[in-house]
């Protein structure tokens, strides 16, 4: 390809905060200036300069508008309106059409980030697309009459690289073929309609039935349509004729693609997971970013470039868009928040990496006469190469797949001379739009009826994507019950529902003499209403939450009665049904005060929530002996807050934990078994153990974790502790016996008097040794007999350590020490000491023991219900078993500890000096020796020991004093002496009693070690107090905690859910 073709065109958009942004404060990173726009790292040092890139628009869309009656409008002119976006992008769209371009648009960006705000747009604020429609229209109404136009429509989506046709309600499973024209080498889906358009409002109710059937498709798919692309594609033909009665076809081909989510379902997450290949949901994304970064390559000129067009569905169905004969524009759209840091600026990459690519389009003008003739001639020689047979030989091929490849190519041929009959049929175009209006009157009448139903009591669905929301509509008659279920009930429901969890006949919603009741319509229907369960009669409130199964959320509108329940809402919007569930479920959604950390593992806790409740519905269903539970883990390792899955195998209690990619990845794969399975596919029965997205090999489990605080180190100190094992939940699962201690090089334990140090600046500059010996771990829960290993690492080690493995006992003693060595002390290390801490980690060996064959016999939900019953009989009343220790804890427990050695080793030296002075007393008065006596003071207390140094300084002038006094002053043989020193009480018997006594207040120099200990254990003693407690229904809200409990609290703030 050339080089001097025209760049693709880029512009990026940033939008408004959303109301979760704005409950929590978030900052804005992204500044624009003219056609630059810049983001800045909220984590970077003060004074970092933003990252800044320049683009062909960008659009500043967040703030400096107001909004009149539904319309955004600007306040001044930085505000880019959607009618600026069109001005600037879509006109060049339309206009390049007019001339005989291909044409498109694409947008691109994470969930949420606005592609659909200015591909398509919401209420009265239309997008490109409308805008682009509507213009064309009175751009062909206002063109010369002497050329016919005619336009066609299309909408496609692709999921899980499958293409499914949106203006259908049927379509083949597995979705359309997508298949290569041999001529033109171009991809096409097979079989996609095209409707003949005379009019915006033909397009528009297109759309609208398109964005319908695919609300539908979603919800019973369980699909998430954030992970969708959808394509609109509109084909404009422009038709002259010359003097000599030939006719000319100019057409372009505009496409107009709204992106799936850009977003990484994690950045390591699902790299580590074992069936990584088997989801195809993020395939035509990623091979779309491959192929941006190959065109792009090939337009600096770089060669023998290979553009991977074929990876991906939707990469082939754009390659002409992408990197031939087409006029590009990206549109990438920007979350201005903090916390999408990340991934706003890897949009902001993507977007300068597409302003690279140039393209060459040429207009599409051709004598109809030819294409027809061309289309004719090529239609002749396909059924030629038919009857004739078709020929295959290659060589080492078997004939099974000779005769297989020649089935194939057949195929090919028939769907290519289909498409090409559908082409010379099109070129009939006013009997296709015949043809297309008689349809459409069924799709006028649909939406008659459904205006209808927005004034009587109705239910409207909810989708996680704003743009399916408000979609669906289910009227509710006054004078009959509506009954929804299954379409195989009988009688047949009014409300047909399909997916998880959805009974026959479900619920029954009539009216009674106060208004509108629902009820369970089959035992162990599951509905919810406004997060909770239904269990009998309920009477429905004017914007009532009812969820059925597992994913079909409506709310409930009663234009009749438009009385709302306290604190509900006048709007009910997706984000607030999920909140709801959510804290229903245990988690708190609080909105301020939370750390970025936090605000990230709560956005992932309502992302993942409802898959977690519908992979256990699936379990359920194809009863895979599995349940699911969303745990937020924090790990001192890494210092975040993760929200994890866990997986407990029901039948031999194994577990796993993944990571929330692995778990989204696995989701997909789960997704695309439960639909083979209804599609009356069960292979899912007979699948290999290594296939099945449920299964996983037994792993070694992280039974808990210990902290040692390494303070005691600072002063050259001894640790030897049996520490609690806390697991994830913040409960004490065992005990482990670890030592730290100084030591010389070869690990010999050195003396401590030797060694011990007042302040810990004095061991800067040195070589420091330490040995960390992980003694035993007692564990509580026996079935970790398999074996049991402790895991560490230090400050900066890549790899953990790792003890050896014991098997047969929960009391497993380690023969685990590892000498560190630091080669000279800095204050980084001291820092280290004082503040951090070594994690260790029991891991518990699992095997996939074969379980209980009584258990066997029971499905999943039995399994599940026993355990639920077992959980509430198991349970002391009025919460749960264990006690929730918290690093802060554990860490004041290391805190005490050292002091405490602290303390008896000065006690211990105060002693000795106490023998000293009282030996020095005894001494008739010719034989005390001051010189002698001070260098044994001095000795002992310059040795170590922290305060005693300001102390016997004290004595030394004391005594200095009093020899003076003695020699000025012979004859007064009242002599006095010193050693009076502040201890616990119940230690001062054993110090001897000085005869007499001059008090030095040693406290209004410092505390003392004894008050300092004291006040530690106190500390101690109140914030486990303070630690997050757990609540009844077994989870411990710890995500509102932080604002509530002490600092050391919410640095173990945990959390966990049981669905
Ligand atoms: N430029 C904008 N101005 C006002 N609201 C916007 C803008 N862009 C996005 N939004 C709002 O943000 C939400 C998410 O936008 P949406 O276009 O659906 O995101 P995406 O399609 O990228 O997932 C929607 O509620 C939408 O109305
Ligand atoms: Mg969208």
């Amino acid at each position: 390809m050339s080089t001097d073709g025209e760049g693709v065109k880029v512009a990026v958009r940033v939008r408004p905060f959303n109301q979760r942004e704005k409950d929590r404060n978030a900052k804005a990173i992204i500044q624009m200036k003219g056609s630059q726009t810049s983001i800045i790292n909220p984590e970077a040092p003060k004074g970092e300069e933003p990252k800044t890139f320049a683009f062909d628009y960008s659009y500043w869309s967040h703030d400096g508008f107001h909004d009149d009656d539904g319309v955004l409008v600007a306040d001044n002119d930085k505000y880019a309106t959607q009618r600026r976006v069109f001005d600037d992008l879509g006109q060049g769209v339309l206009d390049n059409a007019f001339e005989g371009y291909n044409c498109s648009l694409f947008a691109y960006g994470q969930t949420g980030s606005g592609k659909s705000y200015s591909m398509v747009g919401y209420g009265k604020n239309r997008g490109i697309v409308p805008i682009t429609c509507d213009e064309l229209f009175k751009a062909i109404d206002r063109a010369p009459d002497n050329v016919k136009h005619e336009v066609t429509f299309s909408m496609l989506e692709i999921y899980n690289e499958q293409v499914r046709d949106l203006l259908t309600k049927d379509n083949p499973k597995g979705g359309l073929p997508v298949r290569q024209n041999p001529k033109l080498g171009l991809f096409y889906a097979d079989g996609q309609k095209k409707v003949a358009v005379g009019s915006y409002k033909e397009i528009e109710r297109r759309m609208e039935e398109g964005t319908n059937n695919r609300t539908v498709a979603s919800t019973n798919m369980n699909a998430t349509s954030s992970r969708a692309h959808t394509v609109v594609t509109i084909t404009f033909d422009q038709i002259t004729k010359n003097e000599s009665g030939q006719e000319t076809k100019k057409s372009s081909s505009i496409n107009l693609v709204d992106l799936a989510g850009s977003e990484r379902a994690d950045s390591t997450g699902a790299t580590g997971d074992r069936l990584k290949e088997g989801a195809n949901i993020n395939k035509s994304l990623s091979a779309l970013g491959n192929v941006i970064s190959a065109l792009a390559d090939q337009s600096m000129g770089k060669k023998k470039v290979l553009v991977p067009y074929r990876d991906s569905v939707l990469t082939k169905l754009l390659m002409n868009a992408l990197g031939g004969n087409s006029k590009t524009i990206m549109i990438a759209a920007l979350s201005p928040a903090d916390i999408n840091y990340d991934e706003t600026l890897s949009t902001l990459r993507y977007a300068d990496r597409a302003k690279k690519i140039k393209n060459k389009a040429v207009i599409n003008e051709n004598p109809i006469d030819k294409l027809i003739r061309e289309l004719r001639d090529e239609n002749e020689r396909l059924k030629k190469s038919l009857t004739t047979g078709v020929v295959v030989s290659q060589k080492g091929m078997s004939p099974e797949e000779i005769e297989k490849m020649k089935k194939q190519m057949e195929e090919e041929i028939r769907a290519q001379l289909v498409a090409n009959q559908a082409d010379l049929e099109g070129m009939n175009w006013d009997q296709k739009l015949a043809e297309a209006r008689q349809e459409e009157q069924g799709a006028i009448q649909e939406q008659k009826q459904k205006e209808k139903r927005r004034a009587v009591p109705h239910l409207v669905n909810l989708n996680e994507d704003p743009m399916l929301s408000g979609v669906i509509i289910h009227g509710l008659s006054q004078q009959k019950p509506t009954l929804v279920g299954r379409k195989d009930a009988d009688p047949k429901p009014d409300i047909i529902l399909t997916g998880l969890s959805i009974q026959k006949e479900h619920a029954t919603l009539s009216y009674e003499d106060d208004g509108l009741v629902i009820k369970p319509g089959s035992p162990g229907a599951k509905t919810k209403v406004n997060g909770t369960p239904l269990t009998g009669e309920r009477k429905l409130d004017h914007n009532d939450r009812i969820i059925f199964g597992s994913n079909h959320l409506y709310v409930f509108v009663n234009p009749l009665n438009k009385k709302l329940a306290e604190g509900v809402p006048e709007t009910i919007d997706w984000d607030f049904a999920q909140k709801e569930l959510a804290e229903n479920s245990g988690f708190s959604t609080l909105q301020s005060g939370l750390s970025k950390d936090q605000q990230k593992a709560q956005e992932q806790v309502l992302e993942l929530l409802p898959m977690i409740g519908e992979v256990n519905a699936v379990s359920e269903e194809l009863n895979k002996y599995r349940q699911f539970e969303l745990v937020l883990i924090s790990d001192p390792d890494d210092k975040e807050t993760r929200v994890m899955v866990r997986v407990t195998n029901l039948l031999n209690k194994n577990v796993w934990m993944w990571e929330r990619g692995q778990f989204i990845n696995r989701r997909y794969m789960i997704q695309e078994l439960y639909q083979k399975f209804v599609d009356g596919d069960d292979s899912y029965k007979t699948m290999k153990k290594e296939e099945d997205p449920f299964f996983d090999p037994p792993q070694d489990y992280l039974i808990g974790s210990s902290n040692t605080f390494l303070q005691s180190l600072s002063y050259a100190l001894d640790f030897d502790d049996r520490l609690p094992i806390t697991d994830y939940k913040g409960e004490e699962e065992g005990k482990m016996n670890i030592v730290i201690s100084p030591c010389n090089p070869k690990g010999k334990p050195l003396l401590e008097e030797e060694n011990f140090v007042e302040d810990p600046h004095e061991l800067l500059g040195s070589p420091y040794y330490f040995k960390v010996s992980v003694r035993s771990t007692s564990i509580d829960n026996s079935r970790f007999t398999n074996g049991i290993y402790v895991k560490y690492k230090f400050l900066n080690d890549q790899e953990p350590t790792t003890t050896e493995v014991i098997k047969g006992t929960l009391r497993p003693e380690f023969k685990h020490s590892r000498i560190i060595s630091i080669p000279k002390m800095t204050e980084e290390y001291l820092d280290f000491f004082e503040t951090q801490s070594i994690t260790f980690k029991a891991y518990g060996v699992q095997v996939d023991v074969a379980p209980d064959p009584s258990l066997k016999k029971l499905n999943t939900k039995q399994l599940k219900e026993m355990d639920t019953q077992m959980h509430a009989t198991s349970m002391p009343p009025g919460g749960r078993r264990g006690t929730i220790i918290s690093l802060a804890d554990t860490q004041q427990r290391a805190e005490l500890h050292t002091l405490q050695t602290k303390f008896l080793r000065l006690e211990r030296k105060e002693k000795r000096i106490q023998e000293i002075c009282d030996e020095w007393a005894k001494k008739p008065s010719s034989e005390q020796q001051f010189e002698p006596f001070m260098r044994a003071v001095h000795a002992v207390a310059f040795s170590s020991g922290t305060k005693l140094k300001s102390k016997v300084r004290l004595v030394t002038q004391m005594l200095q004093a009093q020899k003076f006094i003695r020699e000025r002053n012979p004859e007064d043989g009242d002599g006095f002496s010193v050693y009076s020193f502040e201890v616990q009480p119940d230690h001062r018997s054993s110090m001897g009693s000085p005869t007499k006594r001059i008090t030095t207040t040693i406290r209004e120099e410092d505390e003392t070690p004894y008050e300092q200990s004291k006040k530690a254990a106190q500390r101690a003693l109140t914030s486990s107090h303070a630690a997050p407690s757990a609540t009844n229904n077994g989870v411990s809200k710890s995500l509102s905690s932080p604002s509530k409990g002490s600092a050391g609290s919410q640095k173990s703030s945990k959390t966990c859910i049981v669905m």
